[in-house]
């Protein structure tokens, strides 16, 4: 790869900004706090942050309901702190990406009020408005991804509107060329302020089939899975026309630069997503690859699943990794405390920007929320089915302070019980925290371009056991990675005979022909 951009070279962490760090003392994070810890993150290693949304909004989904596109919610702070923060991010050579939420605004953005007004408004269009089936009722059967009817019943104007989300979260009209002009401008707003790119909510969404079909039922489905997995999202998600959107974005991004980024947020099939790097033209630069989220914790699929991936990848497409984010468990709850860190490991070495969910660098584990202080809207219209996203989104532990050096307040959420000891501060100074073991894999990774660039390859491996090279020129690196909690024999193939052991998950004293439990090692 002859000029490789920073978006292949870098990697990402995401912040949910009412977490990270809170300088008023409301208890809920905001963009000077974000600042005020932007040398930790420089101390960490990272190279992009991804802020969840701070535009004005009511805050029914946290943010991901846009009353106003291009402005900050006096929450987060005002405009003068986002210039300050992305000079401050720029000053310190990092990149800053913004999350746009493009499916749905806010049932209070101005355009939807309008558009609601009445059936001849010129916003009409607009939304995804239709009349009640034949009888009454809603016009299909597609199922909200928070539980319910997908249609909410508009008494004044007598029909309903499409939120695949929630009622508060209408689906703009995407084959309505106005929407489109309207929502490309708002790229531009901030690609004209100095934004590096976009995370964009559920890209696969845009666009739904024209005449509205039902869904087909599930046959898989059992009622705790939660309501939306009744039908497939067949007619309601991933239409042929959502690419030709896909490419209308990209062309923004590429007028500024090929180093303006955008990440498409895309749950589907390996085989579909693919199409989202772009056939013929080009779409998002990177569609989220979300595997390592939803895979069994196997040596033995994620090695397939990893070649797979490689191999589906069209010609030029960048790959990349997520371990955890704002709407799943976090990794140190799926793995436990020591298999977290050989993911970390997974995460750092395998080819493709790795995105990084704030906390995880601390082994946060999802932390449990007592039901008086739920206010996940999913949780709440779907009690008990492990919807919850509260505990995946709690406060940032800075030091071992009484709030963690989060707020001076009360967090908006509840701490992680171990905050004393499980915090930034007390992992800076201890060589074998997880916090060090991610400075030490991502300095490791910034170092060798066998790792940030190189090719992949797998290895032959048996048991627990998941091993891989990376290639570079004449860089030659290894990988064992021990999927399981006893020690396994490994045997080192002969072209790695030489190279030495650069990192441990578990510090001294490795040895690559048998590794301790839950251990994963780079040798190079
Ligand atoms: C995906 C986001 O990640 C999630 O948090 C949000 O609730 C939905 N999109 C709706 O915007
Ligand atoms: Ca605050």
């Amino acid at each position: 790869m002859s000029d490789p951009q920073w978006w292949q070279r870098g990697v990402i962490y995401q912040i949910y900004p009412r977490s990270f760090q809170d300088s008023n003392d409301d208890g809920i994070g905001d963009l000077k706090g974000i600042e005020a810890r932007l040398d930790a993150l420089v101390a960490l290693g990272i190279d992009a942050i991804w802020v969840s949304p701070i535009f004005p909004s009511p805050m029914a989904d946290f943010g991901y309901d846009v009353a106003d596109y291009c402005g900050i919610d006096s929450r987060f702070g005002t405009m003068d702190d986002f210039d300050s923060l992305l000079a401050a991010c720029h000053a310190r050579g990092l990149k800053l990406l913004l999350d746009f939420v493009p499916n749905h605004t806010s049932d209070q953005h101005p355009w939807f009020a309008e558009s609601r007004a009445s059936r001849d408004n010129p916003k009409r269009d607009w939304y995804l408005w239709r009349d009640p089936a034949p009888g009454g009722g809603p016009p299909n059967n597609w199922i909200s991804d928070f539980g319910g009817s997908a249609w909410e019943w508009d008494e004044a104007t007598g029909q309903f509107y499409y939120h695949a989300f929630l009622k508060e979260q209408p689906d703009l009209n995407w084959r309505n060329p106005e929407v489109v002009e309207a929502m490309l401008g708002v790229l531009r707003f901030w690609l004209d302020r100095g934004v590096d790119g976009f995370r964009i909510d559920v890209l696969w969404h845009m666009v739904k089939h024209a005449d509205f079909p039902d869904n087909p039922p599930n046959p898989a489905w059992t009622p705790a899975m939660g309501e939306m997995f009744r039908v497939l999202q067949l007619h309601s998600t991933d239409q042929p026309e959502v690419h030709g959107i896909a490419r209308d974005m990209r062309r923004v991004a590429d007028g500024y630069s090929p180093e303006r980024v955008l990440i498409g947020e895309i749950y589907l099939p390996v085989e579909r997503l693919m199409d989202y790097y772009g056939r013929g033209a080009p779409e998002v630069h990177l569609p989220f690859n979300f595997q390592l989220i939803e895979a069994p914790w196997k040596a033995e699929t994620l090695a397939r699943l990893i070649a797979d991936y490689e191999a589906a990848l069209p010609a030029g497409g960048w790959p990349n990794w997520v371990l955890g984010n704002h709407d799943r468990p976090r990794a140190a709850s799926r793995f436990g405390p020591e298999q977290a860190r050989v993911a970390a490991m997974l995460l750092l070495t395998l080819r493709g920007t790795p995105t990084i969910y704030y906390g995880d660098e601390i082994g946060l584990a999802d932390v449990p929320i007592p039901a008086e202080r739920v206010v996940d809207p999913r949780e709440l219209r779907e009690p008990g089915k492990g919807l919850n996203r509260d505990p995946v989104r709690t406060p940032m532990a800075w030091d071992d302070g009484d709030t963690a050096g989060f707020t001076r307040g009360e967090p908006w959420l509840p701490l992680h019980d171990d905050w004393r000891t499980r915090n930034v501060a007390a992992q800076r100074g201890d060589p074998g925290s997880i916090w060090s073991l991610y400075r030490d894999l991502l300095a490791l990774r910034r170092e060798r371009a066998a790792l940030h660039v190189g090719d992949w390859l797998p290895v032959e491996c048996a048991g627990d056991i998941l091993a891989y090279a990376r290639r570079h020129g004449d860089e030659r690196m290894l990988v064992v990675l021990n999927l399981g909690d006893r020690p396994q024999p490994f045997a080192i193939p002969e072209w790695a005979g030489e190279l030495a052991v650069l990192l441990s998950t578990r510090g001294a004293g490795a040895d690559p022909a048998r590794l301790r439990a839950d251990e994963g090692l780079i040798l190079g």
